[in-house]
């Protein structure tokens, strides 16, 4: 293709503008983005100054911006969760190829439409599951598949939310309502079921899971506490003080996220209104959140082999580890350490610094600007189908094991087969 391919993006907030966008402006001869759609003209304008765009080429949602004539050769669908169903299926009937933020959609049989129909309309539509694109994963993805540790019998995975990230996306935030968002099983570990998928190659065929919201309820509000972090007389011993949280850390680091969540291009006086009127300021004890705080998924794969993924925001720091158990050797992975060692029975350990792999780590650990660039390379017809890629129709199974694995927790960890 020798012009750029032109891009809509429907969410113009962390993802839609933050990242990608930033992303694709640095990328000028290969992808122009024309058109923008938000509900949010602070956000609008945010993208004007970005981009370049006109404000004519400006929708007040993503729903105007999908009425037009078709604008551009892809749109982003970075939206709200519960969004993206409803607006992929009509920017796919429009012929857009997707970059489609996770989840998919919030239900399985939502999932499968939007995979069929994209291979109806011919369409590419790559799902932002990021981590695949990580130099992490990347490298545990080539040990594997070149018999480094044998063939892998087990799997043992764990992310770590971190108490402070719980609060703010699942307690306080956007994510915190399964109603409003989905199961965080869905919505946060899409991307975890994802992995050890395509790490195995293998097809799952059982699942099981247990978890719950133990903590961030009503009836474990410490005495004393109030309905707001400004107004409460025991914020100073909370580790979940959102006045630490974001207006502290706005002084150390700046208009950094996540306090650019709280408030847009954040000042002390916007934060100090959003933590006065807005969700980010709620007592973690005193929120309309539902979706768990810690939940454990079991997995038996097409050939036997197992995985058992943990989920838990109580950790003191975010990251992911992995110990994969072949029958030849094991790797042992911090994600957060960028580390992997791999153990070959027998023989000395070899420890990989992933850092030395690569220069970009910013955006999921470098996941995120490699996703860009092979997405925009595909629509132009520079690569095939990568093996890495997120198609669709190879991440619907991620979807559905996650929603298995909520069918299975809230009936007590009762096995569900994926068919
Ligand atoms: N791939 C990943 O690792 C990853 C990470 C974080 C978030 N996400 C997903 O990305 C999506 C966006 O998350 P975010 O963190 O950018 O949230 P965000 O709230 O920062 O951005 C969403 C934007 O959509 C706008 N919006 C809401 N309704 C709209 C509509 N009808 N039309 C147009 N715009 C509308 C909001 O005003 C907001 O600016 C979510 O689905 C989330 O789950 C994915």
């Amino acid at each position: 293709m020798d012009r750029p391919i032109t891009i809509a993006v429907a969410g113009c907030g962390s993802r839609g503008q933050d990242t990608y966008s930033k992303i694709l402006v640095n990328m000028p001869e290969k992808a122009k983005i024309v058109a923008a759609a938000d509900i949010n003209p602070e956000k609008l304008a945010g993208m004007r100054r970005l981009t370049g765009i006109d404000e004519s080429a400006c929708y007040a949602s993503a729903e105007e911006m999908l009425a037009q004539p078709r604008l551009a050769d892809v749109m982003l669908i970075c939206t709200p969760d519960r969004c993206h169903y409803a607006q992929a299926k009509e920017a796919l009937l429009k012929d857009y190829h997707l970059l489609l933020e996770k989840p998919i959609a919030p239900e399985a049989a939502q999932c499968r439409e939007l995979s069929d129909l994209a291979l109806a309309r011919n369409r590419k539509v790559a799902v932002c599951h990021v981590l695949r694109y990580t130099p992490f994963y990347q490298k545990i993805k080539q040990l594997l598949d070149c018999g480094t540790i044998g063939d892998t019998v087990n799997i043992q995975a764990i992310e770590s939310v971190c108490y402070w990230h719980q609060a703010h996306s699942f307690v306080r935030g956007n994510w915190r309502n399964a109603g409003l968002s989905s199961c965080m099983i869905l919505q946060k570990c899409c991307h975890d079921m994802d992995i050890l998928l395509w790490l195995t190659g293998k097809h799952c065929k059982y699942v099981s899971s247990f978890g719950s919201l133990s903590l961030f309820k009503e009836e474990n509000a410490p005495k004393g506490s109030a309905m707001r972090c400004l107004d409460c007389s025991v914020a100073d011993t909370c580790p979940y003080n959102a006045v630490r949280f974001y207006l502290d850390e706005f002084h150390r680091t700046g208009d950094d996220w996540p306090q650019n969540v709280v408030a847009f291009e954040p000042t002390e006086e916007k934060l100090l209104s959003a933590l006065r009127e807005g969700p980010y300021g709620r007592c973690v004890y005193h929120c309309d959140n539902d979706v768990v705080d810690h939940q454990v998924v079991n997995l038996e794969l097409e050939d036997g082999s197992t995985c058992n993924f943990t989920m838990t925001a109580f950790t003191a720091h975010g990251g992911r580890t992995i110990r994969i158990g072949g029958t030849k050797g094991e790797i042992l992975a911090d994600m957060k350490a960028n580390t992997i060692r791999v153990m070959r029975y027998g023989e000395e350990d070899e420890v990989i610094d992933v850092r030395k792999l690569a220069d970009d780590f910013s955006g999921h650990a470098g996941g995120d600007a490699v996703m860009v660039h092979e997405f925009i390379d595909l629509v132009r017809g520079e690569i095939e189908m990568s093996p890495t890629l997120t198609a669709i129709d190879r991440s619907v199974e991620s979807h559905l094991v996650a929603l298995a694995a909520e069918e299975s927790r809230l009936d007590h960890g009762r096995p569900i087969r994926i068919s």
